[in-house]
């Protein structure tokens, strides 16, 4: 059960964003009980429901207010935004706060052996990602001819299938990359957790809550400098 007088949070369910999202929940004194499967959770000394959704699906979900905030990373939040833009419809948001976890890039990598100078090697080439707004408007920019595939999962296996010729994923520790004999190349863009707030007009009782969580978000990442 959910009523429009509790602040709607999403949370990523599962990933690189979560725990640093729930830490952060606790840490402002946010109380939950969470049960794993549940999709949404209640805080038990705050007028507050968690939905706990894939990271993919939040900036949409803020976008069409659906939600009220949202904990989400910078890539797919740009991402979903220039898809949006494209499709013409709603994708306005409002960034809250910046957070310090999360962190990652967002980079071209392509197979150890081949001849890589740089982006203009990728003419003509196939490139697979699960972001291709992001990679199609770094191709534009650099003024290379290149094709985003899109793949929604195991990028990293594209160049030896056969698929593509280079991949642009994210990476964090570079692990995934050496393991699949991939070498970073160019990073086209640098991520961190951010909360966002839908536009439009928020019941007063619930603008005084966000305040409220603000103020201690900014606490706690003062007392953690
Ligand atoms: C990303 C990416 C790689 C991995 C790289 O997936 O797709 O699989 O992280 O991290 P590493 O450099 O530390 O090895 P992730 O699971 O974070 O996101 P996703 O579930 O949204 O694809
Ligand atoms: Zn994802
Ligand atoms: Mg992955």
């Amino acid at each position: 059960m959910t009523d429009r007088n509790r602040l709607r949070i999403a949370v990523q369910k599962s990933g690189r964003l979560c725990e640093g999202s729930m830490e952060l929940l606790k840490a402002i004194g946010v109380k939950l009980s969470i049960r794993d499967r549940l999709l949404i959770a209640h805080a038990t000394n705050l007028p507050i429901d968690l939905l706990r959704v894939r990271d993919d699906d939040i900036p949409g979900l803020v976008m069409d207010g659906v939600v009220d905030l949202g904990f989400i990373g910078e890539n797919e939040l740009e991402e979903k935004m220039l898809e949006r833009q494209a499709q013409g419809k709603q994708f306005q948001y409002k960034t809250l706060e910046r957070l310090e976890f999360g962190g990652c890039r967002l980079s071209l990598a392509v197979p150890n052996e081949m001849d890589y100078q740089n982006v203009q090697s990728l003419q003509g080439k196939k490139v697979a990602t699960t972001y291709p707004f992001l990679l199609e408007r770094f191709f534009r920019e650099q003024n290379v001819d290149a094709k985003a595939v899109m793949l929604n999962g195991s990028v990293e296996v594209a160049p030896r299938a056969g698929l593509a010729d280079a991949i642009c994923d994210l990476v964090s520790t570079g692990a995934t990359l050496e393991a699949n004999g991939l070498v970073e190349k160019d990073v086209i863009f640098r991520s961190k957790a951010v909360l966002i707030q839908r536009s439009g007009d928020m019941l007063d009782s619930k603008q005084q809550l966000i305040d409220k969580l603000l103020t201690r978000i900014n606490g706690v990442m003062q007392a953690r400098e």
